[in-house]
């Protein structure tokens, strides 16, 4: 099977990783990629936004199945691209359409779906220019924090966290005025939900689903979860926390009332649940739902699944998920994110990264890198994830700490305590 990938962050890299070791698996492309999938398969200079170029890619390379990395394609309608085009018909592509990647790319959508499957989450209500004072009057109802979030996309910086109404209030008014453009012409203001967060990942064909390994991620800056939010500093699997009670609350009043609503719906839905949970006193509530499969969790999630992946995906794409088992690896995974120095604000790229030959026992998930002639150079924030193996996430992050000493370029940084709440 000819596969082509979309993406070019430490996702996809594991992705490749992963595809690349089934035997399935003929040929592999990734469009862009890094200079890690590099290693894995072909990397094509095009944007993944441009379906053009991608529909041309796949009659040329004659692939048989698009693995789609990111959530702006699939809130773009890549998938019914794909289904529109008559050249594309035999073409196996995994991701939902645009109408259910709606689950991701609209908050206001996703409360609705909960609220009509009875799923866990925060009480809510939403607002848009034309009912601005009842947002006001609304903020001024509630005890603090409070809880604004963007409807749309907004590239991670959409949920603000304020102690202060009269400072809420302002944060509205601006973000109904267009802060976050059109994303933020439909306000989310929400309950403010007191835990600790952990991911859940499911593949579905539509109708039943199969669960990947639990995982936590770290979005901080900065140690002990503070400073200002990143795409995610260091991810955890197993999550030791979420034990049978937790997760078997999690599966009944959460994944399978989502799926129920997917399949009843018959929402064109082939991929990646990822549900964004926190668990309050040992009750699990929906914080978000993301249409793909998170980063740095994959680079967690990929390493403990035993499955041949791409059996996996084929099975999906066939509406047979129902026939897979999953099988994971015991032990503990940690990823480790080496970051450019000012991430997430202003970074330079460019920076030439040395000593990757010296890591050992870890795998090296390129994230933001590039391949200049005989060198690799960063080229993003978040630059590549160490991902360890160990008995206990602990002894894992010891291993990706040592790797990460080993690993040299301007400006690197990364957290120290993954895990530390656990
Ligand atoms: P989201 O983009 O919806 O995942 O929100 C980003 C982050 O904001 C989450 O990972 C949480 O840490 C936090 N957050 C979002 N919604 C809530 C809530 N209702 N209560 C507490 N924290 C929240
Ligand atoms: N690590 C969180 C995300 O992928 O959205």
């Amino acid at each position: 099977m000819n596969i082509l990938l979309l993406g070019g962050g430490g996702r996809e890299h594991a992705f490749a990783w992963k595809i690349k070791q089934s035997p399935l698996c003929s040929q592999l492309f990734i469009a862009p990629g890094n200079a890690g999938t590099e290693t894995c398969g072909v990397n094509i200079p095009i944007s993944y936004n441009d379906f053009d170029k991608v529909k041309d890619l796949v009659l040329e390379k004659e692939i048989n199945l698009v693995l789609v990395g990111p959530e702006e394609p699939l809130v773009n309608g890549i998938v019914d691209f794909f289904k529109k085009e008559e050249a594309l018909s035999d073409v196996k592509i995994i991701g939902p359409a645009a109408y259910p990647a709606q689950l991701e790319g609209s908050k206001a959508f996703a409360k609705k779906f909960m609220e009509e499957y009875n799923i866990p989450t925060a009480a809510y209500k939403e607002f848009t220019a034309a009912n601005l004072d009842e947002g006001i009057a609304f903020i001024e109802e509630q005890i603090p924090p409070i809880v604004l979030k963007a409807d749309g996309l907004a590239a991670g910086k959409g949920v603000l966290i304020l102690d202060d109404k009269e400072e809420a209030k302002a944060e509205l008014k601006m973000m109904l005025g267009g802060k976050f453009g059109a994303a933020s012409q439909t306000v989310v203001i929400e309950e403010f939900l007191s835990g600790i967060e952990f991911s859940v990942f499911a593949i579905t064909d539509g109708k039943d689903y199969q669960l990947l390994p639990v995982a936590k991620d770290y979005k901080r800056i900065g140690e002990g979860d503070t400073g200002l939010n990143t795409g995610g500093m260091g991810a955890v699997s197993p999550v030791p926390f979420v034990d049978e009670v937790l997760m078997s609350k999690v599966v009944e009043r959460i994944v399978k009332p989502t799926i129920k609503g997917i399949k009843e719906q018959a929402l064109d839905y082939i991929g990646f649940v990822f549900f964004g949970l926190i668990a309050v006193d040992n009750e699990p509530y929906v914080i978000e739902y993301n249409c793909r499969m998170g980063d740095p969790e994959t680079e967690v999630v990929l390493p403990r699944l035993k499955n041949d992946f791409v059996a996996l995906l084929n099975a999906a794409a066939e509406g047979a998920i129902s026939d897979q088992a999953i099988e994971i690896d015991s032990r503990a995974a940690t990823a480790l994110m080496l970051v450019s120095g000012g991430y997430p604000q202003a970074y330079t790229k460019g920076k030439k990264i040395n000593g990757l030959e010296s890591v050992s026992d870890s795998i090296i998930f390129h994230a933001g890198t590039k391949t200049v002639g005989e060198n690799v150079v960063t080229n993003g924030g978040r630059v590549l994830a160490l991902t360890s193996y160990g008995p206990s996430f602990k002894e894992a992050l010891a291993v990706s700490k040592s790797n990460a000493e080993k690993v040299k370029f301007e400006g690197v940084y990364y957290r120290k305590d993954i895990g530390f709440d656990l």
